[in-house]
């Protein structure tokens, strides 16, 4: 018996009718969708159950329930989804996450999640950048750990449903053009895994790792996103990244670091180094007369809880990056380079303490300031990407069969630019679709296919790849290096020739990275671990790169300084990446399907 046989007969081997890929929001959602009628799901993360990412989540869940302020409803939020992506989201997915947003947050509230309440025991809502009124359903600024908590907690009593932690999926099999099994590895033992499967959802969040400045954690690393490019699946919308305004700039270890949309959303005003309220100077056109355009004006919508217009720091996320830019371009910076954040002058301390309780902390801890005394340093961190794997607004399939993915993975919702809180909706809202979907194809699904030696082999041949031979580049330097190519040639504003040397850089990059080697062992080696997470990331940052240098304008998150307007032209372009015959990239332009006439109604104003 050869090694690599070896290696296949000692391989850890599971069947599940549904494998959920990730634990975060939308991969447990799927999962607890799936499980119903008996199905055996199989959930695996590459983390320990209840540390996902979408703990950073922090702000709150949009959804019109209309609990503070009874004039939403989810048409409102239809047309704040849409405007806020720029027009240019999947209408179809805004549709059905604005109306179905309120029952997902009832049924997680059911099911043990402790939402903040207003004074007549309602959930309390509070605002966000982009959306017409209070709409985050929250739990002070912990909101995401709470769903977390909600779902896991739910999830561990489902007698049909296993977890497979500190568990990575690198590759996908598929049979014609069906998904049919997945192997990875354990981080603990080092062991290698296949699971046989009937559907396979992807739940597995963003790239965010890819840059430097980010707010991401260590999960970040496209696994989803290169998962699906590699068995041929459609991406989209790559281009558009979503810069965070407010990360911690200082210290510079801990430099992009989440301040939450919360902080504004209680009050917090923005200035610049000359005491300047900056943000009047940045209302779009397309916002013109919703915003205020004065201190006072702004400090009446606080003091009459919402009455008049919004103050200008509650603007689209896009704008507010692009803005505090602007003025550390002009010179008018922080002294570490962003913006002074400030919610101390707007909000009595104990207010602060019980609203934003996890800020408090974080900076008394990292930054050693009082951020009820003083203000906050902040500025862009890569936080989210709009763009990722195709899906049927409806059913979250993708164009592979049997593959679904939810959350941060799947594309269309969000347009060119999320809204704040639109994330933990769209994760509960779509990973209960994806699992119910999943669910109903596995059942049309006979019996599990048999996945032989011919088809591992290669597989556990570039799993194992590190160990061999002279290896000589460091994994951790190589990752260190993509991060600098992608800061610098495919940042957060671009232009042809930085994102064409990019692409060349990043090709560059592959090239290395095929001597990028592990010593030791296979139980917990980091190294080992980031090898192959590179290998994601090189791909995720390549599709990033080749969509960003295709689409020649400035829209939401992708902003080009060759081309910096938008062209309405291209509202309904989808660049479309696909792996081609030689394993390469290749693009084309589609054109999205028209928006019905009620809908374009309801985004030209109709309802309140
Ligand atoms: O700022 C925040 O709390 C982040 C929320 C989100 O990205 O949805």
């Amino acid at each position: 018996m050869t090694d690599l046989q070896e290696e296949i007969k000692k391989m850890e081997k599971y069947d599940a009718d549904v494998l959920v890929v990730g634990a975060g929001g939308a991969g447990l959602r799927a999962a607890i969708e799936a499980s119903n009628a008996n199905t055996k799901v199989i959930v695996v993360t590459k983390s320990l159950l209840g540390k996902a990412h979408t703990v950073m989540a922090e702000g709150g869940a949009a959804a019109a329930l209309g609990m503070k302020d009874e004039r939403d409803n989810w048409k409102v939020h239809f047309r704040d989804t849409m405007r806020g992506g720029k027009l240019h989201g999947n209408w179809k997915m805004a549709e059905i996450h604005a109306k179905q947003a309120p029952q997902r947050i009832l049924e997680l509230e059911k099911w043990g999640a402790v939402f903040d309440r207003t004074t007549d025991g309602k959930i309390n809502q509070r605002n966000f950048g982009g959306h017409k009124y209070p709409r985050l359903a929250h739990v002070g600024d912990r909101t995401g750990l709470e769903m977390i908590r909600a779902l896991q907690d739910h999830v561990v009593h489902e007698d049909n449903v296993e977890v497979l932690m500190e568990t990575t999926i690198t590759h996908l099999i598929k049979k014609e053009n069906r998904v049919i099994g997945a192997v990875g590895y354990r981080r603990d033992s080092g062991n290698l895994v296949l699971v046989r499967a009937k559907a396979i959802i992807l739940g597995t969040g963003g790239i965010g790792k890819a840059y430097k400045i980010t707010s991401n954690s260590w999960e970040y690393t496209g696994d989803g996103h290169s998962l699906a490019f590699n068995v041929g699946a459609d991406i989209i919308d790559m281009e558009f990244v979503q810069f965070h305004p407010t990360g911690m700039v200082y210290p510079s270890s801990v430099k992009g670091i989440l301040v939450t949309e919360g902080v504004r959303g209680e009050g917090g005003i923005l200035r610049n180094s000359e005491g300047e309220r900056f943000m009047f100077r940045y209302i779009p056109k397309m916002f013109e007369g919703e915003y205020a355009t004065t201190e006072e004006e702004a400090k009446r919508w606080l003091a009459d809880n919402n009455s008049g217009r919004r103050p200008p720091e509650l603007l689209t996320r896009d704008v507010v990056a692009k803005a505090i830019l602007s003025e550390v371009k002009a010179g008018r910076g922080s002294t570490h380079g962003g913006a002074y954040l400030d919610i101390a002058s707007q909000r009595s301390p104990e207010y602060i303490k019980q609203k934003l309780p996890s800020m408090y902390h974080q900076f008394k801890t990292l930054a050693g300031l009082d951020i009820t005394k003083e203000p906050m340093e902040v500025g862009p961190t890569t936080h989210y990407i709009m763009g990722g794997i195709r899906v049927h607004p409806e059913t979250q399939s993708t164009t592979v069969s049997g593959l679904y993915a939810a959350g941060e993975v799947s594309a269309g919702l969000h347009g060119a630019n999320r809204l704040g809180g639109n994330s933990l909706s769209d994760l509960l809202v779509f990973g209960a679709l994806a699992g119910e979907h999943a669910r109903n194809y596995s059942n049309t699904i006979s019996k599990y296919e048999e996945i032989d030696n011919s088809i591992l082999e290669p597989i556990v041949n570039e799993l194992l790849e590190p160990f061999k031979g002279e290896k000589t580049e460091n994994p951790y330097l190589l990752h260190r290096e993509l991060q600098h190519i992608m800061g610098d040639f495919v940042g957060i504003i671009r232009n042809e020739k930085d994102l064409t040397d990019g692409i060349e850089q990043i090709n560059k990059l592959i090239e290395k990275s095929k001597s990028a080697g592990a010593k030791q062992g296979r139980k917990y080696n980091p190294s080992w671990h980031q090898a192959l997470d590179l290998k994601s990331m090189l791909i995720t940052s390549l599709l990033l790169a080749h969509a960003a240098l295709a689409r020649k304008e400035s829209r939401g998150g992708h902003t080009r300084d060759d081309f910096p307007e938008t062209n309405k032209e291209l509202t309904q372009i989808l660049y479309v990446l696909q792996k081609d015959e030689n394993d390469g990239i290749k693009i084309h332009e589609e054109k999205m399907e028209d928006l019905p006439d009620e809908l374009h109604q309801i985004i030209q104003g109709g309802d309140n």
